[in-house]
């Protein structure tokens, strides 16, 4: 007996459906799964072998072959559980019903039958949407990835048993639209003074440039980054699907879409694949998933400059090419770039009180591991003092996030906003933006830029 159902596949965010066949035939009690998967798909025999049993259903002593077709693109992860295991229950009698044959079914499986959340559900449903299909079961932990896509039906249940006596659940998304209130849990008014630099970062996420903020440890500056998203503009829907179905292929959404803009803090000690992406089956990194919000690197003088290398073409093109031996896949990643660094090795260069012990050798070495085309890279770069201890406990009124977002979002024309920041004593911006804005100043500042290593920017 031949059967067969319907399902999907991913790599990176490139989708192709996936039809699951099944065929039963007498002979000696086998049981193998072909068409180019790995080991977690040869795996789902054993998942599948149990999930019937315990579901109360027999396993047929049979010879049971499984092609997923097509068989040159390779298969992946437990999403093909739940179709295997009803193409066995169909062709074997034991389940029943015609439109399960037009549903594309995704799904892995507890041993007892439960069906439980896979990775990739948005991505697969919204190419296989784009293909024409348009009735999907999802594990009820997908059902929150699907609510923003249209003109699709969507299908869930508990367990495979439910699954195969027809008991499917029409999802009804109307409830569950996304809250229009967002609520930062950071605020822009927890910080004392700072005024320039919260300025320059204001004039950062408006203009969309790279920033850097440099200053001794404890002025503030890894506080002041995470505060960044308070004052990006919302996500509206397509960026929300489109930041979504990356965390959906890295089995980052727990339950629903990511409707804030992501902030992503690697450590220093990131490898570079945590940072681009890649891995044996193609994963989006770092950078990826700060797509359309903030990538902060923190300490950024203690990145290994090999690692930070890696930046230089994602920060050009706004996406990310990895290639493997065994595949190619592009994910996007455009976000906005913000880093902190100490001046030097002991981090009290230009300290107001304390002292710094580098000599002039240490600092260069210090800052040189950030190549120069890197460097340039970053429009603004801002020097952070740290606030007096008076200041920091005496209370005060800053403004908070809201208001500094409500500035943002009138879209400032750029060229006055870039003016204003060289009017500034600190924030400095490069020569390479003013070009490109075609911004002329005066020759003063030109000269400070043209001698660019960083111990003058103040
Ligand atoms: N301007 C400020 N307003 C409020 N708290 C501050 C300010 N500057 C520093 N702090 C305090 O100092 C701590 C260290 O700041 P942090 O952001 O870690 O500094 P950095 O990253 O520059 O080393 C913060 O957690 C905060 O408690
Ligand atoms: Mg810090």
């Amino acid at each position: 007996m031949f059967v067969k159902l319907l399902s999907g596949g991913f790599l990176g965010l490139e989708t192709y459906p996936v039809e699951v066949q099944v065929d039963i035939s007498n002979g000696l009690p086998f049981f193998n799964i072909v068409g180019l998967a790995d080991t977690a798909v040869k795996e789902a025999k054993e998942r599948v072998r149990s999930a019937i049993k315990n579901s109360g259903f027999s396993f047929p002593q049979r010879r049971i072959t499984v092609n997923l077709a097509p068989s040159d693109r390779k298969k992946s992860g437990s999403i093909y559980d739940l179709p295997v295991a009803l193409g066995i229950l169909l062709a074997t009698n034991q389940a029943s019903g015609e439109i399960l044959k037009d549903i594309v079914f995704l799904g892995e499986l507890a041993l007892n039958g439960e069906i439980k959340p896979v990775r990739g559900v948005l991505a697969v449903v919204l190419g296989l949407k784009r293909e024409g299909f348009k009735k999907f079961f999802v594990p009820r932990g997908n059902v929150g990835e699907l609510e923003l896509i249209k003109g699709i039906e969507v299908y869930t249940a508990h367990s495979l048993e439910e699954v195969a006596k027809g008991k499917l659940q029409r999802v009804d998304y109307k409830e569950n639209l996304p809250k229009a209130d967002r609520k930062y849990p950071l605020d822009f008014a927890d910080i004392k003074g700072q005024k320039q630099v919260k300025r320059a970062l204001e004039i950062a996420v408006a203009g969309f440039h790279h920033i850097a903020m440099v200053g001794t440890p404890g002025s503030g500056k890894s506080m002041l980054a995470k505060r960044v998203p308070s004052v990006m503009p919302p996500m509206e829907e397509w960026e929300i699907l489109e930041v979504s179905q990356i965390y959906s292929v890295a089995g980052l959404l727990s339950g629903g879409l990511i409707t804030e803009r992501p902030f992503r803090a690697p450590h220093y000690s990131a490898s570079e694949t945590a940072l681009i992406g890649g891995g044996s089956s193609p994963m989006p990194g770092e950078i990826s998933l700060a797509h359309r919000g903030v990538l902060f690197t923190d300490e950024l003088a203690e990145f290994p400059r090999k690692v930070l290398e890696v930046l230089r073409q994602p920060l050009e093109d706004g996406k990310v090419l990895i290639s493997r031996a065994g595949y190619k896949v592009e994910f996007p990643s455009k976000f906005l770039w913000v880093s902190a660094l100490n001046p030097c090795p002991c981090g009290n260069y230009k300290h107001p009180f304390k002292e710094c012990v580098c000599k002039p050798s240490q600092i260069r070495r210090y800052l040189k591991k950030i190549s120069s085309p890197l460097w340039e890279r970053i429009d603004l770069k801002v020097w952070v003092n740290p606030v007096e201890t008076e200041k920091l406990i005496s209370p005060s009124q800053e403004e908070n996030s809201r208001q500094i977002r409500e500035r943002v979002l009138k879209d400032l024309p750029e060229e006055k906003i870039l003016k204003g920041l060289t009017d500034l004593p600190t924030p400095m911006i490069t020569a390479q933006l003013l070009l490109r804005k075609n911004i002329t100043i005066q020759r003063f500042v030109i000269f400070v830029l043209k001698s660019a290593p960083l111990v003058i920017l103040q």
